[in-house]
């Protein structure tokens, strides 16, 4: 019997199966063959929510959640975001390796020259209603570059996939900007060729008449550190619905959207959005012990803490603080710091928070460190969508490059009704309560 294979015993038929281990796994097809009888179906795997199932093999970010480690491509975290700008770590993430010299100034080159956006994307966003949000305007216009790019659909010419790739990473900041200046009723900002990826973005939001933007060099490298650290995060809800939608092989903007979609979500990309309203209703420090206590008695969670994965602490949280304190030295402290402070400090030495390994997680800090820029708090998970694009579409190649990847469609437990008799409209009772 192979040494890496498990043996299971169906104490229904005490029959035994040996299947094989790989990479610390075994293949819910394998469990297939455990049947009672031949027309039994076969046993499946039951894992709602995937607490315990592998999609996919990948190469592309790595985390061990125990130990808090973040690596794209092998590389850790902290010296991407200490060393890289985020188009170097853009390349590393699409392109597996880091860019030498002449490589980022071409790849530079080709994201600066994709940025503008097509006359007729810009009319739709002006029909948004003045006060939409700048998450859903984001979702919606994604999704309309399919109108603009219709060879887009030709998925498997790798050349026409690098192309729409990098019309996306260029344009998410164009249409990420443009939402936001439509909420303020501000004109729209073309971009600027002559500044780098962050700088262009800030031009394109903040820009009134001035001939040229000027960025705060400080406040557009914390910005850029931002964005490595949201650049990817393995198989998280987003990166799944990316793959899953993929996987029926629609183009890339409409897989994209709903990435995006899934992103908004309150426990997923929109924490951040969360967490700053949250500490607005918490209001000050010596509010603190309250609110901990009513999340404990079950009222609500303590946003910006907690991960499927980080169960130590989230590695990003830690680089997150750091840019802060540059940021606030340009801004000025947010006074909301003082708050996350506490809140931090009461449940890391709280038995609830310790006993379930809730840590501050990426978008603790964030949205602290967006309002001290400037921006609102609706903005905040646009502001992810940007760099998580990038890692969007470096998941959505590898699946469309693995072989043994098919459209995404799970199994279920059929919990309903067996057949029911058919009774006609004129026959059938009121339930008692309407719904
Ligand atoms: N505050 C209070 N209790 C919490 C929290 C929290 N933030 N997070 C989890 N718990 C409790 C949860 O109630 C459960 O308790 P019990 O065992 O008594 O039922 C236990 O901790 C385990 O939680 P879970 O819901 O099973 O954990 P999960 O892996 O399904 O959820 C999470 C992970 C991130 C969705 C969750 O921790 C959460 O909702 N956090 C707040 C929202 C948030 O900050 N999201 C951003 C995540 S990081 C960035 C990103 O993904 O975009």
């Amino acid at each position: 019997m192979a040494q890496n294979s498990i043996t299971i015993t169906d104490n229904r038929t005490q029959q035994n199966y040996t299947l094989p281990i790989e990479d610390g796994t075994i293949r819910a097809m394998d469990l297939r063959q455990i049947k009672t009888s031949p027309e039994d179906f076969g046993i499946m795997s039951y894992d709602p929510a995937f607490m315990n199932t592998a999609s996919c093999r990948s190469t592309i970010t790595f985390i061990d959640g125990d130990r808090g480690i973040l690596r794209y491509r092998g590389y850790p975290i902290e010296v991407l975001a200490e060393h890289c700008s985020f188009l170097e770590v853009a390349y590393l993430l699409l392109f597996h390796d880091l860019p030498a010299k002449l490589e980022l100034k071409l790849w530079v080159d080709q994201i600066t020259h994709h940025t503008m956006l097509h006359e007729t994307t810009k009319k739709f966003m002006e029909g948004f209603r003045y006060n939409a949000h700048p998450m859903a305007m984001l979702v919606s216009t994604v999704a309309a570059l399919a109108t603009v790019y219709p060879e887009a659909r030709d998925i498997h010419d790798p050349a026409n996939r690098l192309l729409q790739v990098k019309r996306l990473v260029a344009k998410l900041p164009t249409m990420a900007a443009m939402a936001y200046r439509h909420s303020l009723g501000f004109p729209y900002v073309y971009p600027d060729n002559d500044l780098s990826y962050v700088e262009n973005f800030l031009n394109m939001l903040w820009k009134m008449v001035e001939p040229k933007y000027v960025a705060n060099p400080i406040l557009a490298r914390a910005l850029d550190i931002l964005f490595i650290l949201h650049a990817d995060h393995e198989q998280n809800c987003s990166a799944n619905a990316m793959r899953c939608v993929g996987s029926s092989h629609v183009d890339p903007y409409l897989a994209t959207a709903a990435a995006a979609a899934a992103l908004a979500g309150p426990l997923h990309g929109g924490a951040n959005e969360e967490v700053v309203k949250m500490l607005d209703e918490i209001g000050s420090k010596n509010n603190v012990p309250a609110y901990i206590k009513q999340i404990k008695d079950g009222h609500g969670k303590l946003m910006g803490f907690g991960h499927r994965i980080y169960k130590n602490y989230d590695p990003r949280a830690k680089v997150i603080k750091w840019a802060a304190e540059q940021v606030f030295g340009v801004t000025g402290r947010n006074p909301k710091l003082d708050i996350a402070l506490e809140l931090e400090r009461i449940a890391l030495e709280d038995d609830y928070f310790i006993k379930r390994k809730l840590y501050p997680n990426v978008d603790f800090y964030s949205g602290i460190i967006y309002q001290a820029m400037g921006f609102k708090p609706e903005m905040f998970t646009v502001l992810f969508a940007i760099p998580r694009t990038v890692g969007w579409l470096a998941q959505w190649q590898e699946m469309l490059n693995d072989p043994e990847q098919k459209i995404a469609r799970p199994r279920q437990i059929w919990t309903g009704h067996e057949v029911r008799e058919f009774v006609p409209l004129a026959k059938r009772n009121a339930l008692a309560v309407p719904r």
